[in-house]
């Protein structure tokens, strides 16, 4: 080995000794006759003099640029008081550098690494193997290894097996694009890369292996987010014989661990929430719970009165009316309000009345509203009671189709609390359970609101006659208002799942040919099983602070799904084409 310790490893414990340190220098300045290389290892700093009495070294130091390789051996000692350093791991101490080796050289970088700069982001990942120099961003990723090994353990620990599925596989449906991937050997055959190894891991329970674990790769080609990417990481579990509490149970404790071991965090119990109170007074299936904002339901006040734009949506059993009641906030200007205005028009929404309550006992004097003409007095007292509304609050409302009304005011609700910075705490995770079974598309058909092997809280004769009322033995782990994971107990009888397709309308012959080898498993002794997955990203990103999953992936994708790095997706050229039985249509070739 080259080097005898990492830069940021160096304290006072090694006064005196001498050390031999490989890294890049990051900084270099001139001080009177002295020379400081600040050196950077994946550690950390160390900083290095060299003094003048030693000719040739000094000649040397004065040379190297930022980013060359070098290899010093120099001696600890304490730096002088008054030039210690308390933001810096080895700030205490500095190296009186002895010997310096040149090992390589740098041209100087697209942009500074030892200062903070406002680079774009696609510079940053067309220069990743120099982004991720940077110490912010090691950290991360140092975090994220942390993290792997601390669930590996805790599986290990618990008697799950870490195996491997397939990632050249059919379509898995979990809802998005598949990624394909031509056969050269069966031509005009293609593979699915997988969206999740939902079926695999099912599989292996019938194959009797009980506790799976995968850190797996997963596929989806759909519209990006800033925590959403093409090819992402789920850390994917699959058990047997264990119901929705055991499961829950266990991956809450895994996750507690987690965060006392890497954060020393105690997360407390997570509280349960069923899905249809979770939408009522959140407005999301991802209630982020340290924002003290909710939505309360005022249809009944509202069915008679003179106002279409309220009294249509109460009277309509599809229909929804609520408000949300912000403290404090009366005294917003009109241009916030018009922003929000705007904001929710995003998800539909036609308009946000709103009653800033001055005074409530001047009654109707005391409010400023365009509505309050609107509404008789007596049910404007039973709404502001009902919103716990007092002097000096600014009640929003929402009126239209229930999805239309929940996404609005459920998307203010976080907008305005972050606005506003009412987040009350810093950690709010939590279980949503008991959701439907199948969502209605708009031309009235049926989704799986989960996958289609999640099992239905019905009989199958149940299913097939209401499938929109029944709910099922899925459950979501949320943190923070992001969706960390979600999972279900699953189908492991033929019937029902048949019962699942069809309601689907996936003809029998459809059925046989995707998921034959699942039917056919459900017929050879399936045991009862269930399990989640967490998407690793995700985690990641809420464990570090960072603002997008792109920040803790070594090398993302950019928002159009490429990588600018590598230049993929990339051409090909026409024999490897033919050869995969492909022709590209004239418009592509052109391009
Ligand atoms: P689901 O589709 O909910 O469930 O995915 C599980 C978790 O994976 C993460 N995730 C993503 N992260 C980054 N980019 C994406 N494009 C992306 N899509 C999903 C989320 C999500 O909660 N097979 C089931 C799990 C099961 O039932 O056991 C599944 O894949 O954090
Ligand atoms: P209008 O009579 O259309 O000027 O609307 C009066 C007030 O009601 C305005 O503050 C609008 O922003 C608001 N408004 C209009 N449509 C809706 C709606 N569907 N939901 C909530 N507020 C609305």
């Amino acid at each position: 080995m080259m080097r005898s310790h990492y830069c940021g490893q160096l304290n006072e414990s090694l006064d005196g000794q001498e050390v031999t340190l490989c890294g890049w220098v990051h900084r270099r300045r001139d001080h009177g006759g002295v020379i400081f290389l600040d050196i950077r290892d994946r550690e950390g700093l160390a900083q290095v003099v060299f003094d003048p009495d030693r000719v040739d070294t000094f000649t040397k130091a004065d040379r190297v640029r930022s980013e060359y390789v070098v290899k010093v051996v120099g001696r600890v000692r304490p730096r002088p008081a008054g030039a210690v350093n308390a933001n810096m791991a080895s700030g205490a101490i500095e190296v009186l550098g002895l010997e310096l080796e040149v090992i390589n050289q740098a041209d100087t970088p697209p942009f500074p690494l030892d200062e903070y700069s406002d680079v774009g982001e696609e510079t940053r990942l067309r220069y990743r193997f120099l982004d991720l120099r940077r110490p912010e961003m090691a950290e991360k990723l140092k975090l994220r290894s942390r993290i792997t090994s601390s669930i590996r353990r805790y599986l290990d620990e618990n008697g799950f097996l870490d195996v491997e599925t397939p990632i050249l596989t059919r379509a898995t449906p979990e809802g998005a694009r598949d990624y394909l991937v031509p056969s050269r050997t069966h031509a005009g055959s293609f593979f699915a890369l997988p969206q999740s190894p939902q079926l695999f891991k099912q599989l292996l329970m019938v194959s009797g292996f009980d506790r799976y674990y995968q850190i797996a790769k997963c596929f989806r080609d759909e519209d990006l987010r800033a925590d959403r990417q093409p090819e992402f990481t789920q850390i994917d579990i699959e058990t047997s014989f264990m119901d929705e509490a055991d499961i829950m149970g266990m991956t809450e404790t895994m996750i507690r661990n987690l965060f006392k071991e890497v954060l020393d965090l105690e997360l407390g119990d997570f509280p349960h929430m069923s899905y249809a109170e979770a939408m009522r007074r959140y407005g999301s299936d991802k209630p982020d719970l340290r924002i003290p904002l909710e939505l309360v339901d005022i249809e009944d006040q509202l069915k008679e009165v003179d106002f279409k734009v309220f009294s249509g949506p109460a009277n309509d059993p599809k229909g929804r009316v609520a408000a949300l009641r912000v403290p404090n906030a009366a005294n917003m200007p009109r241009k916030q309000i018009d922003d929000y205005t705007k904001y929710v028009a995003n998800f539909g929404a036609k308009g946000l009345a709103y009653i800033k309550v001055n005074e409530r006992a001047k009654g109707v004097e005391g409010l400023q509203s365009p509505i309050v003409k609107f509404i008789p007095e007596e049910n404007l007292n039973v709404i502001l009671d009902r919103v716990g509304a007092v002097d000096g609050d600014i009640v929003f409302f929402g009126a239209d189709k229930a999805k239309i009304v929940t996404d609005a005011l459920g998307a203010l609700r976080i907008r305005v609390g972050h606005d506003l910075e009412l987040l009350t705490h810093q950690w709010a995770p939590m279980w949503v359970v008991d959701f439907p079974m199948f969502e209605e598309n708009d031309d009235g058909s049926l989704s799986a609101l989960h996958h289609p092997f999640t099992s239905p809280k019905a009989t199958p004769d149940e299913l097939r006659a209401t499938p929109a009322k029944v709910l099922s033995r899925a459950y979501d782990m949320v943190l923070n208002g992001t969706e960390l994971g979600g999972g279900s107990i699953r189908i492991h009888n033929r019937q029902m799942q048949q019962a699942v397709f069809d309601v689907l309308g996936i003809s029998e012959e459809e059925q046989k040919e995707k998921f034959g080898f699942l039917l056919d498993a459900l017929k050879f002794g399936a045991p009862p099983h269930g399990g989640l997955a967490f998407g690793l990203d995700r985690l990641v990103m809420l464990m570090t602070g960072a603002q997008s999953i792109r920040e803790v992936i070594a090398f993302p994708k950019t928002q159009s799904a490429m990588c600018v790095m590598t230049q993929a997706p990339g051409a090909v050229d026409n024999k490897a084409l033919r050869e995969l039985h492909i022709r590209l249509r004239e418009t592509q070739k052109a391009e």
